[in-house]
């Protein structure tokens, strides 16, 4: 697929450099755990923070490459129902830097026509966070080119008890039968029933985890994972996660011949 604007060359898996617009294939939805802020500050003997601070960097490159090769999707796994129990002291720091960069990046996100949508319990948000939150998508509803969708205080299990609350209530007030849930119905319970399953799931600094992100949409996603920590995650290492992506064989659960229609 041509990728409109690209230019310059990107390194391969294999080391040589190709155009961009090698790229054969690309992901709809791109899901990304953001790894190793913290092993990165530690390396360089700086507060945990400093490597939030950083990877702040990182997320505006993914964002902008992103929307420029035409990925429709991006969700970023920013902070998790379990990330709660860190040090205050961290979690202080996070939300203050969620402020500083909701503030500060309202304007990139309408120049670029990208939708912000956030999901997770954002109740348990500070206000200033939640406020800035909704602000920043309801300023955005209309834009079209990319939905950068922030999963903040968000639990895989956490999305699922409340979609199995829901459909609880909805039983109860004999609105559904319970003969009537369906794996449609159940997708169409969770936070933002419209948005497709992940083609690509990313995640840096080497963990092979998913650590409660996505649990249910992840279903069939194809995992690449990095072994760069998120601060130094650069645009041709997230070149060569996609050109891993595009190289995948994607089967489904079928044979391979009926994949591939013979
Ligand atoms: C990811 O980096 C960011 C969040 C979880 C908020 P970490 O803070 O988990 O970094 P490591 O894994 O400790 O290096
Ligand atoms: C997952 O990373 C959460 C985010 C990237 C926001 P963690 O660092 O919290 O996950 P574990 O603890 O290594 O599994
Ligand atoms: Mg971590």
């Amino acid at each position: 697929m041509a990728i409109p604007g690209a230019e310059g060359d990107i390194a391969t898996t294999t080391g040589h450099r190709e155009p961009v617009s090698a790229l054969k294939i690309v992901p709809r939805h791109v899901a990304i755990i953001m790894d190793g802020n913290g092993r990165w500050a530690k390396k360089r003997f700086l507060p945990r923070v400093e490597g939030h601070r950083n990877g702040a960097k990182t997320v505006r490159m993914v964002v902008e490459e992103s929307r420029r090769i035409g990925v429709r999707y991006l969700t970023l796994f920013a902070f998790s129902t379990e990330n709660w129990r860190r040090p205050e002291e961290e979690v202080g720091g996070l939300m203050s830097l969620f402020v500083q960069h909701l503030e500060s990046e309202l304007d990139v996100l309408l120049k670029n026509g990208i939708r912000l949508r956030a999901m997770g319990d954002l109740s348990r948000l500070p206000p200033s966070v939640r406020e800035l939150l909704r602000r920043n998508e309801e300023r955005t509803k209309d834009m079209t080119g990319m939905d950068l969708i922030l999963a903040i205080s968000y639990g895989g299990r956490d999305e699922l008890v409340q979609a199995v609350r829901k459909l609880g209530r909805d039983i109860q007030s004999g609105k559904l039968a319970p003969e009537a849930i369906t794996e449609k119905v159940v997708s169409g319970s969770l936070y933002l029933p419209d948005v497709p399953d992940p083609d690509l799931l990313i995640r840096t600094s080497d963990e092979t985890r998913i650590s409660n992100f996505l649990l249910w949409q992840l279903a069939y996603s194809e995992i690449v994972v990095s072994p760069l920590l998120w601060p130094e995650f650069s645009r041709d290492e997230f070149y060569r996660c996609l050109h891993v992506f595009a190289g995948r064989n994607r089967r489904f659960g079928l044979t391979q011949e009926q994949v591939s229609g013979s």
